[in-house]
């Protein structure tokens, strides 16, 4: 039994439009949404129970993911009628895991906007095995600015955890999954607006507690920002495209570069789509281009339109208004 806490609380600012009547974690990664590649992620890891820690447009989840039955996994919610941070949420739903006092079941808490491959099994063996308080995921970026630096020295541990530093001192940065020993949950207050990478983290590693980075540098990627939805989206697909099943393609339409188009959409002729995530049921009127943008459900777009390089919430989009 593995437990796990999954954040998709947040209000997805640097997504919008986009994320006005969808939680980022919900937007379509070649043709599903974000949460559904991490927990099946989690789920090969071994992770059993996961609860959602939702806050912003919370009610999106429940209907879509149930009790995780379709997943084989046991899915739970944890609502906070207003944001209580990364910290605060984590204190949040770990009430909802029931854990009994004492315990040292490892806990696996995710970002809910990361697309990774690491090997998070190994990530938590190597956490048992240090008796570690907290392991976190650590990965390398060229430009560490966006991200929390997180200094490691030569056994693995970490030393500093800088959030958000103008000149970081390091590419090392923390990739957004962390293994928690039951005990650190306590020392979280509950109720209140805490946040794990400004509060909790710095605290620990003042405190001298055992926290260690597991350093793995594979496929990793934020997609918080238009340009790393896309590219994550266009990664996954791999191949030209992948269309889901309830969607009509007119034999004329080309679909390239990694392009994705969700349930119940019609693609009319002529229709040029590359590099592009097209949601669900969105009409493509005849001889359109759409390249490297993203048009929300329900998007209606009119006949001979061009759309490069553009962000769409669900509205219809003619030659008329672009
Ligand atoms: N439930 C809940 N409540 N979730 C929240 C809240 C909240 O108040 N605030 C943020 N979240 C969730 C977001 O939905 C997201 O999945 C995750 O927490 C991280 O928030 P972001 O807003 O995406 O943070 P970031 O990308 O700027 O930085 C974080 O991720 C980086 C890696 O991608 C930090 O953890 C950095 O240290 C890290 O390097
Ligand atoms: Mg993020």
């Amino acid at each position: 039994m593995t437990l796990g806490i999954l954040l998709v609380g947040g209000m997805g600012t640097r997504l919008m439009p986009l994320t006005r009547d969808t939680p980022k974690p919900m937007l379509p990664i070649a043709g599903l949404p974000v949460t559904e590649h991490q927990l099946m992620a989690a789920k090969r890891a071994g992770v059993t129970t996961i609860v959602l820690a939702t806050s912003y447009l919370s009610e999106i989840f429940t209907p879509y993911f149930g009790d995780g039955s379709r997943w084989g996994i046991n899915i739970a919610y944890a609502v906070e009628e207003t944001p209580l941070g990364t910290g605060g949420a984590i204190k949040n739903a770990a009430a909802a895991l029931n854990l009994p006092a004492g315990s040292d079941e490892p806990i696996v808490i995710f970002n809910g906007d990361v697309l990774s491959s690491h090997n998070l099994a190994k990530q938590i063996q190597e956490h048992i095995a240090h008796k570690a308080d907290v392991t976190l995921h650590l990965t390398h970026v060229a430009d560490a600015r966006a991200y929390g630096c997180v200094p490691v020295d030569e056994n693995g541990r970490v030393t500093a955890f800088l959030e958000k530093m103008e000149n970081p001192i390091t590419n090392t940065i923390n990739a957004g999954s962390y293994v928690f020993h039951p005990s650190v949950i306590d020392t979280i207050t509950a109720n209140t607006v805490v946040s794990v990478e400004r509060d909790v983290f710095p605290a620990l590693v003042a405190a001298g507690k055992k926290i260690y980075g597991y350093v793995e540098d594979s496929y990793w990627l934020d997609i918080g920002t238009p340009a790393a939805l896309l590219a994550g989206s266009q990664h996954l697909v791999g191949a030209d495209f992948k269309v889901a099943a309830t969607s009509q393609i007119a034999p004329t339409a080309q679909l390239s570069e990694g392009t994705s188009v969700g349930q119940g959409c019609t693609i009319e002729g002529g229709v040029v789509i590359r590099g592009s995530i097209i949601c669900a049921d969105v009409h493509i009127g005849a001889g359109s281009e759409v390249v490297n943008s993203f048009i929300a459900s329900g998007t209606r777009v009119a006949a001979n339109t061009k759309i490069i390089g553009n962000y769409y919430s669900n509205e219809l989009i003619s030659p008329l208004n672009l």
